[in-house]
């Protein structure tokens, strides 16, 4: 993967032959992360040939990820209406955004997945390309000027955008949808409690050893994403989603350290 660099010498030590022996540290040193990954310290990126083991590794990192794919596809079933436009936001390989198209396919008139890199849109072209009513557009949501829609899912993406962005983001999605349409909100939430959050996070470690994952592996990642995943609490995601003007606020998921919101406007 492409966060891999030559390095920074930073030190030099000397080993028992006498060689100096050069040390390097900081994001320019990546280390295996699992599936193929590798990232340095607070390194996480999802381009370059990240794209090619996305799927997998998503899949044991995330609780549940494949069964809160199910549950947003029933619960899309709510909102979707004849001629919608439906958004799914860091679609990432496009696998949500071509189920939801499938399922509507007789109503709808388009779903757009939206991601950052390059290399995912063309990934989420290729896997989707030939599902009817499905687009996908290479943006920074930061910059992305939506159309009037009725539904808007974000799984596992707006935590990745600093939080004043993912204010701007919400108060965005929430202005283009239409009265009685939702925003689904995935994300991975920090407890407020100090006892809590030490009990989750440490479940969360179970949960990557028991999914494959070295030790090594589970440290090299929480590592990588270092200043690239900073978690709200679920209170402060609840209270961004109100104070954009959504009426009806609620949770839908939560296992461990990982949280759904569904917000009506
Ligand atoms: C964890 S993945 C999302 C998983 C996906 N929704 C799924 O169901 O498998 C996060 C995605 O958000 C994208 N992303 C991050 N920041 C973004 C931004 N500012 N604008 C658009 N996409 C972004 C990343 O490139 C990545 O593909």
């Amino acid at each position: 993967m492409d966060t891999a660099g030559q390095g920074t010498v930073t030190e030099s030590t000397r080993t028992k032959n006498g060689k100096a022996e050069a040390k390097k540290e900081g994001s320019e040193v990546p280390e295996e992360i699992g599936d193929d990954l590798s990232a340095g310290l607070a390194g996480w990126t999802f381009s370059g040939g990240v794209y090619r083991t996305f799927d997998e590794h998503i899949a044991r990192s995330v609780p549940m990820y494949a069964e809160c794919h199910d549950l947003i596809l029933e619960l899309s079933d709510f909102f979707v209406r004849k001629d919608s436009l439906i958004y799914e936001l860091g679609t990432a390989t496009g696998t949500l955004a071509g189920r939801i198209a499938q399922r509507h396919a007789k109503k709808i008139r388009r779903v757009i997945g939206i991601d950052i890199e390059q290399a995912m849109v063309a990934e989420a072209a290729r896997k989707c390309g030939t599902i009817p009513g499905v687009e996908f557009v290479e943006a920074d949501l930061m910059a992305y000027r939506f159309e009037p829609c009725d539904l808007v899912i974000s799984y596992y993406t707006l935590q990745f955008l600093r939080l004043e962005e993912r204010h701007d983001v919400i108060r965005s999605i929430y202005d283009r949808l239409a009265r009685g349409g939702a925003f689904v909100l995935f994300e991975k939430v920090r407890e407020p409690d100090g006892q809590l959050q030490d009990l989750i996070g440490q479940l969360y470690l179970d949960y990557k050893l028991q999914h494959g994952f070295t030790p090594g592996e589970v440290m090299a990642k929480s590592r990588s994403i270092r200043s690239v995943l900073e978690p709200s609490t679920s209170e402060e995601n609840q209270d961004a989603l109100r104070a954009a003007g959504f009426r009806s606020v609620g949770i839908v998921h939560k296992s461990l350290c990982f949280e759904g919101y569904l917000a009506v406007k």
